[in-house]
């Protein structure tokens, strides 16, 4: 499917039609993290079956629904449940709801994600502010961005030198400090997944400075920056990533810490708001 601009603004026309307030803030919930959604106050919601074209979300762990309403006194638009490239659809459509958020008025996105711990320092159940990311699946040709420019939202060549907002970031660490949450920074690697990474794989991450791995972010942090959203992004660390081949990696895993971030997570989410 070809991700038009007449694609983006039927999609942001439908959610308009059923908000009475201008979104800020588009926060995307990754696996076993879509809790946080119930904190919205005065939800609006839309199942994504109901919106034209919203690419619906297969995963378990993801219920799949946006959810507009008020979190902190901030009009946010909160995915809980986002698209992967592994569930068969292209990145542009993976990253239509960044489009669609962003012809909202959406200037600020909080990604976050279950991602496997590549740093030896991480522990399953601690939250990684991510700093930087390494782009693999973009590098090898799955960039968001192939195909026209979409000059409404930004140039050919965007700039990604400072993808996660510095400021954004200061304000998560000033945050955690303050609820006495450990919270690790790094580098996030994404890949297209759905296949977790064989021990040489991890071992190739780990020399190329990744500190977490997952299936996701990239892409809509990419076209978020196109668009010149501010992102603060979040690893929510799930499991060791197997540097030695001694351990498997299964998804219940993933979604079983999801309970252990999830609190974490809505906190640190919370207090970045509440500082806006
Ligand atoms: N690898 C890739 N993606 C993931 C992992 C992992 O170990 N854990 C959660 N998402």
């Amino acid at each position: 499917m070809q991700v038009t601009l007449e694609v983006i603004d039927r999609l942001a026309e439908a959610v308009r039609a059923g908000l009475d307030f201008r979104p800020r803030v588009g926060i995307i919930l990754g696996t076993g993290l879509g809790d946080i959604a119930e904190a919205v106050q005065r939800p609006v919601i839309f199942p994504y079956q109901q919106l034209p074209d919203w690419p619906p979300s297969t995963v378990r762990g993801h219920v799949g629904r946006l959810v507009a309403g008020s979190l902190e006194g901030q009009p946010v638009l909160v995915m809980q449940g986002r698209i992967h490239y592994y569930e068969g659809y292209s990145m542009a459509q993976v990253t239509l709801p960044v489009r669609v958020m962003q012809r909202l008025g959406v200037e600020i996105l909080v990604v976050t994600n279950a991602a496997g711990a590549i740093n030896p320092a991480f522990e399953p159940g601690d939250v990684m502010l991510i700093t930087d990311n390494l782009n693999l699946a973009c590098m090898a040709g799955l960039n968001p961005l192939v195909g026209p420019n979409l000059d409404e939202f930004g140039p050919r060549f965007p700039d990604m030198s400072q993808a996660y907002d510095p400021q954004l970031c200061a304000a998560a660490r000033r945050v955690a400090a303050e609820a006495g949450i450990d919270l690790k920074e790094g580098v996030y690697v994404g890949l297209s997944g759905p296949s977790f990474e064989s021990p040489a794989d991890l071992r190739f991450l780990r020399l190329a400075g990744a500190d977490a791995v997952g299936m996701s972010t990239v892409a809509e942090v990419i076209v978020a920056r196109h668009g010149g959203t501010r992102v603060l992004g979040f690893s929510g660390i799930s499991n060791k990533a197997n540097l030695d081949g001694k351990t498997i990696t299964t998804h219940e895993e993933v979604l079983e810490a999801g309970k252990v971030l999830a609190p974490k997570l809505e906190t640190l989410v919370r207090g970045v708001l509440r500082a806006l």
